[in-house]
């Protein structure tokens, strides 16, 4: 059995599609995950997946457990880590762990028997007695992960959990993440907008936007789907339309985004691309100012599905970066 299937979840809000039928399943022991930029309604699935909102139409079961007829079986078997971070600041570590313990119905001497391992987990354990408002974000973070481990969840879900954390905590929090799912076995359901975060954690990545599923596949499937090989970008002066028409033509290119003079094209091997594209420019008089050449990643993923970034204000010629510049010239 599945640990999570849904079945053309939908959540409405007058009038809004947030969720638009959205039919997915997450096998036990993985590590899934719901990427899409703000607003594509990640966390309106994790509510629904967690019983804390009811879906307008659509089926989801937890374990085999309806979310809706069997919220109070499907709530024992889950952990949600919210993306506001819930802990009492003027209560130690260990507190935090012994109050969230009983507010699920667990004795005093279960969760202290337990809460060493826990913390040694995420590396707290020096730290166990001192009040959380002392704690870093990442240190809070890691004790929000163990937290909802208490009751030994089949499932725990992660809305966003490296948001706003600097870049090197932010790999120390993925770490955690993995140890959790190998060492306790534990299923992991996350949300980011994050595609480093995605690429590097999940087994298996749904892309969502608009509240309508793109794509289900492994981080490297998706980039294998969307073009043959390397990306290579470059900007050219003069002639670029035709420019771009010859590579397709006669280099076997496929030309991914054109604006003014800036080409985005894939090719099987980049590193030989380079050359035909330079003995190409020279024959038709064109300069090649610069040139990379990468491998592709999700935003690439997402570009292609959706002809814009997932933090769209990022890309450089985008729209939204267009009438940023336009706004601050005003
Ligand atoms: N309680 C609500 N009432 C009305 N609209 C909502 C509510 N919650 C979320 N939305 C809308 O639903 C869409 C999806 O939101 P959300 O699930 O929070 O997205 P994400 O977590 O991917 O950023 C957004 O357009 C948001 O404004
Ligand atoms: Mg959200």
């Amino acid at each position: 059995m599945k640990i999570i299937e849904t079945h053309e979840l939908t959540k409405e809000f007058n009038g809004l599609v947030a969720v638009d039928k959205v039919t997915f399943s997450v096998e036990r022991g993985e590590i899934f995950g719901f990427l899409g930029p703000n607003g594509a309604g990640k966390t309106t699935t994790i509510k629904m997946l967690t019983t804390l909102l009811l879906p307008t139409s659509g089926t989801a079961y937890i374990s085999g457990f309806d979310v809706v007829r069997e919220a109070a079986q499907v709530r024992r078997r889950i952990g949600l880590v919210p993306q506001r971070i819930v802990l009492e600041g003027d209560l130690t570590a260990r507190e935090n762990l012994l109050f969230h313990g009983m507010l699920y119905g667990l004795s005093r001497r279960d969760i202290e028997a337990k809460i060493p391992e826990l913390l040694e987990l995420v590396g707290l354990k020096e730290r166990a007695d001192s009040k959380v408002r002392t704690f870093s974000g990442g240190m809070k973070r890691r004790l929000e992960l163990v937290k909802v481990l208490l009751h030994e969840p089949e499932v725990i879900f992660l809305d966003e959990p490296t948001v706003g954390l600097d870049p090197q905590t932010r790999r120390k929090i993925w770490e955690y993440i993995q140890i959790l799912n190998r060492e306790r076995g534990v299923t992991i359901f996350l949300t980011t907008h994050y595609m480093e975060e995605a690429d590097y954690l999940c087994n298996r990545i749904c892309i969502i936007d608009h509240g309508k599923i793109l794509d289900i596949d492994t981080p490297q499937r998706l980039k294998d789907k969307i073009g043959e090989g390397d990306i290579i970008e470059m900007e050219v002066s003069g002639k670029g339309e035709k420019f771009a028409q010859a590579l397709e033509k006669e280099c076997g290119c496929q030309i991914k985004k054109m604006e003014e003079n800036r080409i985005t094209i894939t090719a099987r091997r980049g590193e030989y691309a380079l050359k035909e594209i330079f003995f190409l420019a020279d024959k038709l008089g064109v300069e090649v100012t610069s040139i990379s050449v990468r491998e592709p990643t999700l935003e690439d993923v997402f570009i292609h599905y959706t002809g814009r970034g997932i933090r769209e204000e990022l890309v450089p010629g985008s729209g939204m970066m267009k009438y940023l510049t336009r706004r601050l010239k005003q």
